[in-house]
């Protein structure tokens, strides 16, 4: 099979990539990002030189480009990861999370339709359910919970899933939709909650924690949300929609103090910053459409994922110290310090 793999230069598509590199050297996975600021090639060092891998620079919403991609490498299956991902970034400038998210995901539907591939799988999110209230836990996310979205980022997704949804109705293209829950583990760039906090509590700075700290997240290792989506490929029916997570919820304030813990650093570390705007309470998925029908069940608990993802960033200092030098700093001073 050839897979074309988009966005594999970024967390997810990263992890993904080395994943299906190694786990199905008969496969050809091709990986196509546009290295923008969070995409690091840096990542897919393990599996550049082998035989059934290979990557190819450019946009997702070029459709010239894509068109002759498509007309070049005939891929049997299309995964698209590529996305603008981050929330504050999407508040801060919504437009880019129109272009690629949903121009992006438009272009490589009409590219599939057009050269048949046998399956075009979108990776989406929770955040396309918007959020649940923090003082019902007997509540969570399911397929047929509606689309309610809150951030420029999440409506973005959303618009793009209903496209899929819509390809697949209208010109029977075989799709799949997987919507995970937040994942953290290696390689994921430190704008994101895990890595920012690690990296900065590593350097004695302020942790900034939005409002009370309060918020609940669903977490769910990375390598875990990658074989499900390679059971969903494989196994997954057409037209159907999968929710990914392992019932891992945990408050903001929670994941700081265990980082903060592990890292032997002192709470004080902690500032409380003013609010995401629209920030979202409580994001928490019931995957047993997953479990029941495919069989995936997670792999990792939080309490040693976390702790194994903590020593990845001790010991991969090059990795993110070389982001942080460059221009996520000027974000950061105009997130958090010009503010
Ligand atoms: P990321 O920001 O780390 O990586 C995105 C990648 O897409 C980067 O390599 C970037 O260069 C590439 N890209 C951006 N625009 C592009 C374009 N126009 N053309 C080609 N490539 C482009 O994101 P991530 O956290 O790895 O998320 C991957 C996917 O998973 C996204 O679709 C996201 O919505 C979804 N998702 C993320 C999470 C999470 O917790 N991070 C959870 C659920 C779903
Ligand atoms: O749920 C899946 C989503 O998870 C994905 O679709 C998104 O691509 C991914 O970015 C993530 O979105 P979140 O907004 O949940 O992740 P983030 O790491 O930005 O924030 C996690 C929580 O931590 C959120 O409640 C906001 C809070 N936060 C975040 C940052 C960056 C802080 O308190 N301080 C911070 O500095």
């Amino acid at each position: 099979m050839k897979i074309l793999v988009t966005g594999g230069a970024g967390f997810i598509g990263g992890n993904f990539v080395q994943y299906m590199v190694n786990e199905y050297p008969e496969d050809m996975i091709i990986n196509l990002d546009n290295l923008t600021y969070a995409g690091n090639l840096e990542t897919l060092k393990s599996v550049e030189d082998k035989p059934n891998y290979k990557f190819i620079k450019g946009d997702i919403a070029d459709r010239e480009f894509i068109f002759d991609l498509f007309e070049k490498e005939r891929p049997d299956v299309v995964i698209n990861f590529a996305a603008e991902s981050h929330v504050d970034r999407s508040i801060e400038d919504p437009e880019i999370f129109v272009r690629t998210n949903v121009l992006g995901t438009t272009t490589l539907l009409d590219a599939s339709k057009t050269y048949g591939v046998k399956r075009y799988h979108q990776v989406s999110t929770d955040e396309v359910y918007g959020d649940l209230p923090l003082d019902r836990p007997d509540l969570f996310f399911t397929e047929e919970t509606p689309l309610h979205t809150s951030s420029p980022y999440s409506s973005s997704k959303a618009a793009a899933d209903l496209f899929v949804q819509a390809y697949h109705r209208t010109y029977g293209l075989p799709t799949t939709i997987s919507r995970c829950s937040n994942n953290y583990g290696p390689y994921q760039f430190p704008e994101k909650l895990i890595p920012l906090m690690i990296s900065r509590a590593l350097a004695d700075e302020s942790l900034p924690v939005y409002g009370n700290g309060a918020n609940v997240r669903d977490w769910l290792h990375v390598l875990d949300h990658c074989k499900a989506i390679d059971l969903i490929i494989r196994k997954g029916k057409e037209g159907e929609v999968y929710n990914v997570g392992g019932h891992n919820e945990r408050t903001n304030l929670e994941v700081v103090k265990t980082i903060l813990k592990a890292l032997g650093k002192p709470e004080s570390l902690i500032t409380y910053v003013e609010d995401r705007k629209g920030h979202d309470q409580r994001y928490a998925i019931d995957p047993a459409k997953l479990e029941n029908e495919l069989g995936w069940e997670p792999e990792y608990n939080f309490d040693t994922g976390i702790a194994q993802t903590i020593d990845w960033y001790l010991n991969n200092r090059d990795w993110w110290e070389n982001i942080l030098s460059g221009d996520y700093q000027n974000y950061f001073q105009k997130m958090y310090v010009d503010k």
